[in-house]
């Protein structure tokens, strides 16, 4: 029998909410405190370039009080990649990043960032800090980033997690599976993410040899009406 997934529970919506009055609640290191405690693996924080929701200061918090693992979600924007060697997370996921998106929208495209993704690989690695990339589940996109040193990747869930239909959430979810066995028989550790939710993770996360699942918005969602701990133990049921 395959190992259940591990959670990675994703907090940057804790910080949206205090963010909507530029207050000091809710507390994002607290947050994380309570998800440890419910059964969280690690942590994740996306710090966005134009911080809309977690700030500098919260990573460096989070990096001092996390018992489990520090997850950055992270461009390669030089000003990034220098405040994650500073911090030190335990790991980068490498990520798309675009102003206007509401989240991020679609995985790396390693093979036409190569050069620039290679250098921030570099950096991250020097500073004992390892790196993930998050994307698409595509065949010639886990090809280049195995060419590139890789040894972990996040496939983006969010296309299945959107479908309009059944056929379609069936094709792509064909498309995170056969994306899924590809990567790990080329020896990447296989994690995944993006849009999952109390319907849809189940049959995600049967699918064999994926390490972590990173959820966020369905499980910060559901914490307002049943509170985070209950919201992670309900999620971790559904793995
Ligand atoms: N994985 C990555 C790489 C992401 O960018 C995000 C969103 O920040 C997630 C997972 C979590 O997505 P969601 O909030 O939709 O669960």
């Amino acid at each position: 029998m395959s190992k259940m997934p591990k959670l990675g529970v994703n907090i940057d919506h804790v910080a949206t909410l205090r963010q909507a009055r530029r207050g000091i609640e809710p507390e994002p290191v607290m947050a994380a405190i309570a998800a440890e405690a419910a059964g969280a693996d690690s942590i994740v924080v996306h710090l966005r370039e134009d911080r809309r929701h977690i700030n500098d200061k919260d990573v460096f918090s989070l990096r001092k009080v996390l018992r489990t693992r520090l997850n950055l979600e992270m461009s390669i924007a030089d000003e990034i990649v220098d405040i994650a060697c500073k911090a030190g997370p335990d790991q980068a996921t490498l990520v798309p990043e675009k102003r206007q998106e509401l989240t991020t929208e679609g995985g790396l495209d390693v093979i036409n960032n190569s050069y620039k993704i290679r250098k921030a690989v570099q950096e991250l690695e020097k500073n004992n800090i390892e790196v993930s990339f998050f994307i698409d589940p595509d065949k010639k996109q886990i090809s280049a980033a195995k060419k590139l040193g890789a040894k972990i990747i996040e496939i983006h869930t969010g296309r299945f997690a959107d479908a309009k239909n059944k056929s379609e959430a069936d094709k792509y979810f064909k498309e995170i599976k056969v994306s899924a066995v590809f990567a790990r028989e080329i020896g990447l550790i296989v994690n995944a993410g993006h849009g999952l939710n109390y319907h849809n993770v189940s049959r995600v996360a049967k699918i064999p040899g994926i390490e972590e699942l990173n959820i966020g918005y369905s499980i910060i969602c559901r914490s307002v009406f049943v509170g985070l701990a209950q919201a992670i133990k309900e999620m971790k049921a559904l793995i």
